[in-house]
């Protein structure tokens, strides 16, 4: 509840919209795919991805329960993924802390429709900590 309106905001200002097909990047039990959900509409389609079979097991429980039918969950290393789809926005939270910065830009640059950061083609890392603050972009 706290971070939400954090990260909805920064969605919005990064262009984040109805129709997307949205990836989750290390989306835990699944909040942030959630409100991807719900900003791109019945049109478009999230994909959270966690390497935690208990992150993903709660993902896909709390989705049935919300009744959130436009978003799925996949139990994958972020490495690991493949997809035949180029997704309009790569997004993570709170997981640069996690993984290396440099896991982080490959996994946007193997899945994003555009290599390059775009307002009409996001690719959004929020995170911070200390030591280290981290963003990309
Ligand atoms: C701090 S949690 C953040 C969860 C979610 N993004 C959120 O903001 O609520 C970090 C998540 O990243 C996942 N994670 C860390 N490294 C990962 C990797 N290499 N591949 C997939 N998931 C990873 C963890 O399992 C954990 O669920």
């Amino acid at each position: 509840m706290i971070l939400r309106p954090i990260t909805e905001r920064l969605f919005r200002e990064a262009g984040v919209k109805e129709g997307m097909r949205v990836l989750d990047l290390g989306c835990g039990p699944g909040d942030v795919s959630f409100l991807a959900a719900e900003m791109v509409g019945a049109s478009g389609w999230v994909i959270g991805i966690d390497q935690a079979p208990e992150a993903i097991t709660l993902a896909r429980n709390r989705a049935r329960e919300k009744g959130i039918k436009n978003v799925d969950f996949e139990l994958t290393p972020i490495e690991m993924f493949s997809s035949p789809i180029r997704f309009d926005a790569v997004v993570g939270r709170y997981i640069l802390v996690q993984i290396r910065p440099h896991s982080f830009s490959a996994a946007l640059d193997q899945h994003s429709a555009s290599r390059s950061v775009l307002p009409d083609r996001p690719h959004l890392g929020q995170s911070w900590g200390v030591p280290i603050v981290n963003s990309i972009p």
